[in-house]
């Protein structure tokens, strides 16, 4: 396993492979990585011929500065997990080699950036897309890898490709669980044995709306997984919504095709995405 910290090292060593018509597949990180990376990196390895993983915690998608200086960086546990999963390249870049001066950022991500996440974490896409089209410029991979955890990030993500016409296929992977529901995050390690209790809720309400589905009408549906989240001490909700996977705006026709489950949540001091695909 090879690992680079700069982008002219980087090119240097995948201009062949390139040459050589490899597939290159990108599984951007940042780091403290757990299972559901690795299942990130597994899925690419059945893409592709070379796995590069990046793990940069990048500052302007924190809106909360305490966040970023308190976000996990076990870079030993990192190395060997990536070693494990037989990842090929780490790409590790300072903070100064991603951004040598300062720059600002904007483009059109559509109306979606502003919901949900976007409510409550203003300028984060900006940040999200700012610096995967960086690694994009780096790496250029034939095709990057994200969990769906994280599904606004992809929708995001897809529109900054479709407005620069980058050509890297974007593959979504499924959510990895533990054997009790709680949604696999790098936030996790934040969580104290209640917490942990606690945030179980959130796989549960959404579970509850996935099973439902077809014998409840959606607005019931809502009451039921918010009451579940609301009556849970320690756990404060932020939303709970069932959206139109695209345009992420609420829905109350269970017919409409490609209806998601998105939750958010603080659970203690630790603020949990979740989500789950309904039809
Ligand atoms: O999902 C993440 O870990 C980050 O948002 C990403 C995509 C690596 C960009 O920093």
């Amino acid at each position: 396993m090879k690992v680079i910290n700069t982008i002219a090292a980087l090119r240097t060593l995948l201009e062949p492979m390139k040459v050589g018509q490899q597939k290159i597949a990108l599984v951007p990180t940042m780091g403290a990585l757990h299972k559901g990376h690795v299942s990130l990196i597994s899925i690419a390895q059945q893409y592709a011929d070379v796995v590069v993983c990046s793990i940069f915690v990048n500052p302007t998608q924190f809106t909360d500065p305490k966040d970023l200086e308190k976000y996990p960086r076990p870079l030993e546990h990192d190395m060997r997990m990536l070693k494990d999963a037989g990842c090929d390249v780490v790409f590790m870049p300072s903070v100064q080699e991603m951004y040598p001066e300062a720059e600002s950022w904007h483009i059109d991500l559509g109306p979606a950036e502003f919901l949900l996440e976007g409510e409550f974490r203003r300028g984060h896409y900006q940040g999200v897309t700012q610096i995967v089209k960086k690694l994009f410029d780096a790496v250029l991979p034939d095709l990057a890898f994200f969990g769906q955890k994280d599904f606004q990030q992809i929708l995001m993500i897809e529109n900054m490709v479709a407005y620069f016409g980058l050509s890297v296929q974007l593959v979504s992977c499924p959510i990895i669980r533990e054997d009790d529901g709680l949604a696999m995050s790098s936030r996790n390690i934040h969580l104290t044995a209640e917490d942990r209790r606690n945030a179980l809720v959130l796989s549960r309400a959404l579970t509850y709306v996935r099973d439902h589905f077809s014998e409840e009408e959606i607005p019931a549906l809502l009451q039921e997984a918010r009451a579940m989240i609301s009556n849970t001490a320690g756990v404060e909700l932020d939303y709970f919504t069932i959206a139109d996977g695209r345009t992420l705006l609420p829905e109350t026709d269970k017919d409409h095709p490609g209806l998601v489950a998105l939750v958010a949540a603080k659970v203690g001091q630790t603020r949990l995405i979740d989500n789950m695909l309904l039809n």
